[in-house]
């Protein structure tokens, strides 16, 4: 089908928009058309987002690239734009999001939030039973002597995540969650004030951050990752990132 003959029929606007100016990435150069609730749209505008995080942002638990599927909306939102806004570095993101308003990652949040699709059984992992045991030990109890809140304490008992703003620690890469806890420790990656992950990844040794990255890469994901509803739990720590205990 030629760009010409598209433009003959009004969904055809669409194909042509994608074909041409818009091959970066669905950009918003359609916004009548882009506020309907249009699944060819979105599947077009998430299209370059899957090359990386695969097949409907499901990933896969091993490699780098991060599952998206069925985190909560308010924090993958917040993700795209601390990407665009530099407080998360990687220049691919970077580069496709920059020019994207607000409510278009929104839109883009909301769409993988509600993808509610099967996670593979987690990968069999080398790290030795100490190790392991050490990090189910700071993930579940925490460290009180040192300040450290059980990694439960905000992720939820079943470590899947608390809707809207915090995200599950199952299911994905052992070397994505590492990455982040060391980005986080040498201000890499950054969330708003007060900047609880920042103080907690800032406590833990590095054989630490293996132990915990190892043992929640190794769990299986109960309830398909499902995050527990918002404000069922007072969080141990004020987060920025979560409006409401950030307040108390
Ligand atoms: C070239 C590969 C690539 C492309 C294309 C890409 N991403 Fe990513 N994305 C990554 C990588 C790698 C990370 C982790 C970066 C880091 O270390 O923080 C990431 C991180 C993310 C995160 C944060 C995940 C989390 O759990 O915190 C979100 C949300 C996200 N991407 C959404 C998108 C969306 C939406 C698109 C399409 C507009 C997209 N990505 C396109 C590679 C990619
Ligand atoms: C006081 C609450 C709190 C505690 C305790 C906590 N976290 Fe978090 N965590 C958060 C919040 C809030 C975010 C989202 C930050 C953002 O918006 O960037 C987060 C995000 C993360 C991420 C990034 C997830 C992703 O997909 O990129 C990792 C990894 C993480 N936490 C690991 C841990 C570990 C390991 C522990 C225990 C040692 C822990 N957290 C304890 C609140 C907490």
């Amino acid at each position: 089908v030629t760009p010409r003959r598209l433009l003959r029929s009004p969904a055809g606007i669409l194909g042509v928009c994608i074909i041409g100016a818009c091959l970066d990435i669905g950009l918003n150069c359609t916004p009548g058309l882009a506020a309907q609730p249009d699944l060819t749209g979105m599947t077009a505008r998430v299209a370059p987002c899957t090359a990386c995080h695969g097949k409907e942002g499901r990933a896969t638990p091993s490699g780098y690239f991060p599952r998206i599927a069925g985190k909560p909306a308010g924090y993958l939102r917040n993700q795209l734009v601390n990407f665009r806004e530099g407080r998360r570095y990687y220049a691919p993101m970077t580069y496709l999001l920059e020019h994207l308003s607000d409510a278009y990652l929104a839109e883009i949040a909301q769409h993988f939030s509600e993808l509610d699709v099967p996670y593979p059984p987690p990968p069999s992992l080398l790290a030795s039973p100490a190790l392991r045991e050490r990090g189910q030990a700071l993930a579940l109890e925490g460290d009180a002597e040192r300040g450290i809140p059980a990694c439960a304490g905000c992720h939820g008992r079943a470590l899947t995540g608390a809707a809207p703003y915090i995200p599950g620690r199952l299911g994905l890469p052992p070397d994505y969650l590492a990455g982040q806890l060391g980005a986080w420790k040498n201000g890499q990656r950054r969330a708003a004030k007060p900047d609880c992950m920042a103080q907690i990844a800032a406590k833990l040794v590095p054989e630490e951050v293996a132990a915990v990255s190892a043992w929640m890469a190794s769990q299986a994901v109960p309830d398909n990752g499902r995050p527990r509803p918002a404000g069922t739990e007072k969080l141990p720590m004020r987060c920025g990132s979560v409006p409401e205990s950030a307040s108390r």
